[in-house]
This record gives C-alpha cells, sequence and structure tokens, in this order.
C-alpha cells in the first residue's frame, strides 16, 4: 500500500500525470513502477497498439533498454533488449542511440547502434542485433564500418516501400554518410552519399510528410545543446535541400533523437523527442517532447511548450 502511494505521488510529481495525455516538459519522466525512465538517444517503433520506447540505459552494465506506452504518456518498462553479456564483443563497449526497424521479409526486428570502446570515441563503428520478438533480448550480430567509413551518431529509416536506410557521422563527425541496408536489413549495401560535407551533423532523424522528407540535425558540440537544422527532399537518394534553422539556437535545450508519426482515427500528427542532456552527470539527462508541426508541404514548425497534450488514438498532439 505503501509503495503503491509513493508511486502514484512520483508519478503526479512527474513529467507524467496518468489518463490526462499530458506531459510536463522539463521534468524527470517516470515509468508505472515510479522509476526514472533510462532510454537516453532512443527511437521509437509502434507494435500492433504499442508505442516502444528503446533507449540507451547504461546502469549495470544494461545497454538497451525498451518501454512501452499506448498513449504515449504512461510508460511501463518491459525488458532490457542489450546488455554487456549479449556478445564477447560488448563486454567492454559504449553503445549509443539504438534504433529499431522491422523487416517484414525475416519477421525480424533489427537494431542499429553506435559503437564504441569504454569511453574512447575513436573506434566510430556502427553495430547491429536484431530479435523475432520486440521484448525479448536481441541477438548481437557486429560491430563495423560501414564500407569502411567511420560512424558515430546515426539513425535508421525504413521508407513505406520497405527499404531501410542508414545515416550516420563520418569522417571525424565531419560528414554525414547515408547507406542503403541489405534486404534483411542486418548489413549495409550501398553507400549512397555523402551528405553536406564538412557540414558537422549529428543526432540525425528522419520523417516523411506528404510527399517530403525531412532530416533533422543538431550540430556538434559533445553534450551541450545546439542549433537544430533541417533538409528537406522529394526523394530520399536526394538531392537534399540546404540546410535550415529551426526552433531556437539550443533547440530548447535538446538534442533531437526522434520524430514518433502518431497516427490516429483522425489525424496524422508528430512528436519530436529529445534529449535533454547533463553534460556533468548523463543520469540527470531527462527528454522533452515537442510537437512538430508543418506550415506548408516543406516548412515544419517547431516551437517551445511547457505541456504537451496528447490523444494517440485520435492522433492529436497539442
Ligand atoms: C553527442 C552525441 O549526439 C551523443 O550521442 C554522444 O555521442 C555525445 N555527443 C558524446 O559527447
Amino acid at each position: 500500500m505503501k509503495k503503491l502511494l509513493i508511486a502514484a505521488l512520483v508519478l503526479l510529481q512527474s513529467g507524467m500525470v496518468l489518463a490526462t495525455g499530458l506531459i510536463k516538459n522539463g521534468d524527470k519522466f517516470y515509468d508505472t513502477r515510479g522509476e526514472v525512465i533510462n532510454a537516453h538517444g532512443a527511437g521509437f517503433i509502434k507494435v500492433g497498439d504499442y508505442y516502444y520506447w528503446i533507449g540507451e540505459n547504461r546502469k549495470q552494465g544494461v545497454f538497451v533498454s525498451c518501454y512501452r506506452s499506448t498513449d504515449l504518456v504512461n510508460w511501463e518498462f518491459r525488458a532490457d533488449l542489450l546488455t554487456r553479456d549479449s556478445d564477447p564483443d560488448l563486454r567492454n563497449a559504449n553503445i549509443e542511440r539504438p534504433k529499431v526497424v522491422y523487416n517484414e521479409k525475416t519477421g525480424q526486428y533489427v537494431m542499429w547502434m553506435h559503437y564504441e570502446y569504454r569511453h574512447d570515441y575513436s573506434q566510430a563503428r556502427a553495430a547491429v542485433a536484431y530479435s523475432d520478438d520486440i521484448e525479448k533480448p536481441f541477438t548481437y550480430v557486429k560491430s563495423f564500418r560501414p564500407f569502411g567509413n567511420m560512424s558515430r551518431d546515426c539513425t535508421v529509416f525504413k521508407d513505406t516501400d520497405g527499404k531501410a536506410y542508414f545515416f550516420s557521422a563520418a569522417r571525424e563527425n565531419y560528414d554525414l554518410a547515408m547507406y542503403e541496408l541489405t534486404d534483411d536489413y542486418l548489413d549495409v549495401k550501398e553507400h549512397i552519399t555523402t551528405l553536406w560535407p564538412g557540414g558537422h551533423r549529428e543526432a540525425p532523424t528522419l520523417v516523411k510528410h506528404g510527399k517530403y522528407y525531412f532530416l533533422f540535425t543538431s550540430g556538434c558540440t559533445g553534450w551541450n545543446p545546439n542549433q537544430m537544422k533541417y533538409a528537406y527532399a522529394e526523394s530520399i537518394r536526394g538531392p537534399w535541400s540546404e540546410l535550415i534553422n529551426i526552433g531556437d539556437e539550443t533547440t530548447f535545450r535538446t538534442q533531437p533523437t526522434y520524430i514518433i508519426t502518431v497516427e490516429g482515427k483522425e489525424s496524422t500528427s508528430y512528436l519530436y523527442v529529445g534529449d535533454r542532456w547533463d553534460p556533468k552527470q548523463y543520469f540527470n539527462s531527462t527528454y522533452i517532447f515537442l510537437p512538430l508541426r508543418f506550415k506548408d508541404a516543406t516548412t515544419p514548425l517547431f516551437e517551445w511548450q511547457d505541456e504537451v497534450r496528447i490523444d494517440a488514438k485520435k492522433g492529436i498532439v497539442n
């Protein structure tokens, strides 16, 4: 009884208030157990009625954890998906920015991530793992440099035609490389292009709205926030537009990690998820959820809101 009361109090004080569908930005996020959500640099994927939040945990040898929610507000911890015991290659690894996509042909969930050796960022490799069940431990495949290129901050984007693409910061973060994945999503099959050579972009995330693809990135300032920029393209292979500033000069003190497409019965909305890193204490880092709106076909709008109201069933984010 006492435990329940404490959990309820924690939830009320937290960034999430039950039943109202309301997120209060700036506070810590707690799961339905009343524990702080540890899922940084995350990706999201919808499976059936559930949205899965899959991100960096980092505590006690756990690299990647997963939570699920039907309303994008109340999150239930489900499982640790990758730990340092998942494979000998992971014993001394540092794993960042996991992103999971589902492969219809193989029936597997495939996770791409950034792999490093302990606190040293010079390995600059991508890593891949897969699982038949989104809530069960993933099988580690390998870490590697795609086509020999360094690979740090990354994301995976699955297109409506089933093709999937891997974007990652290459050449000491000077370039953003774009690859097409193999049909099973477990490897890269083509280095399509290098976007904005010398542009120093990190934290890539994509969303498709109408006829256009939008690619959002941050600059490279370690754990400190900076100006987010976006580019758009009618074909994912390009040509991509120039980089355009969006939001304020610190992206409201966040760094992008994912844009969730909230498809409901009445509408489709977009929800920006950013990490608000604490550069001094990683575990004090939290998350900011904000609506991403569109003024016209190629102009996204991104503004600060203290509170965000989400109706996932209707597909409305306000
Ligand atoms: C910024 C990246 O986006 C994070 O994922 C992390 O790699 C930090 N840099 C490390 O400084």
